[in-house]
């Protein structure tokens, strides 16, 4: 089974993806990963942004490797978070890390995958999709708490990316029609597995 868990940043996806892949001993793809590893690989070296991402090799697991260099923190700077929203804009890039992406996927197995496009264009036939909301508020509060970062300069680069992600050309941050949306802003993470695991129950079942 394919869970999908799409939303905008700092709507808890990875925390809550990580999460329900524990709690149901699911496998975890952090989309995302893929496109701030790109990101700090370019602010790195110039160079053409899809061939770049054909060329790369990204590890996923509780490190993040990029072409066996350990990346994990790089990746969640300030910096990295804006190159790879920047990046992601393009199609061809897409198209290479999808393509990456469903290969993980079809490697076969159970799997949580989590990012913007997942129940849309990676996984459309995912057994269970969610969105994951909450208000710009809360969403810059836990990220600045995360970050250890100031709060309004995180809400400010957050409707940048917010912006960015949803006005793109190609696969704007969007629900699935049939994706299941859940409001995270008053939900602690917990709950928020919970409710996920039950409904990944009720799907087994059907
Ligand atoms: O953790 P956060 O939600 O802030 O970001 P992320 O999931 O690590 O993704 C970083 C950036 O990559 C996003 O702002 C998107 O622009 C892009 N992204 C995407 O376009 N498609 C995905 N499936 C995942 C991420």
């Amino acid at each position: 089974m394919i869970i999908a868990i799409d939303g905008p940043a700092g709507a808890g996806k990875s925390t809550v993806a990580k999460g329900v892949a524990s709690a149901l001993g699911f496998r975890y793809l952090d989309s995302g990963a893929m496109y701030r590893a790109l990101g700090l690989s370019l602010s790195r070296s110039d160079g053409d942004p899809a061939e770049r991402a054909r060329a790369i090799t990204i590890e996923l697991g509780d490190r993040v490797l990029l072409d066996g260099r350990d990346v994990t923190s790089d990746i969640r700077t300030p910096e990295a978070s804006e190159a790879a929203s920047r990046v992601a804009t393009q199609k061809d890039v897409r198209a290479a890390l999808v393509e990456k992406q469903r290969q993980m996927l079809h490697d076969g197995g159970d799997w949580v995958a989590e990012g913007r496009d997942i129940g849309t264009v990676v996984a459309p036939d995912a057994t269970l999709k969610l969105y994951l909301t909450a208000s710009p508020e809360a969403r810059a509060r836990r990220r600045a708490e995360e970050l250890g970062a100031d709060y309004e300069v995180v809400l400010r680069d957050q409707a940048l990316r917010d912006q960015q992600d949803q006005e793109r050309e190609h696969s704007p941050l969007t629900a699935a029609e049939d994706a299941v949306e859940l409001d995270t802003s008053d939900l602690t993470v917990d709950q928020v597995v919970e409710r996920i695991a039950e409904l990944a129950h009720e799907r087994q079942k059907a």
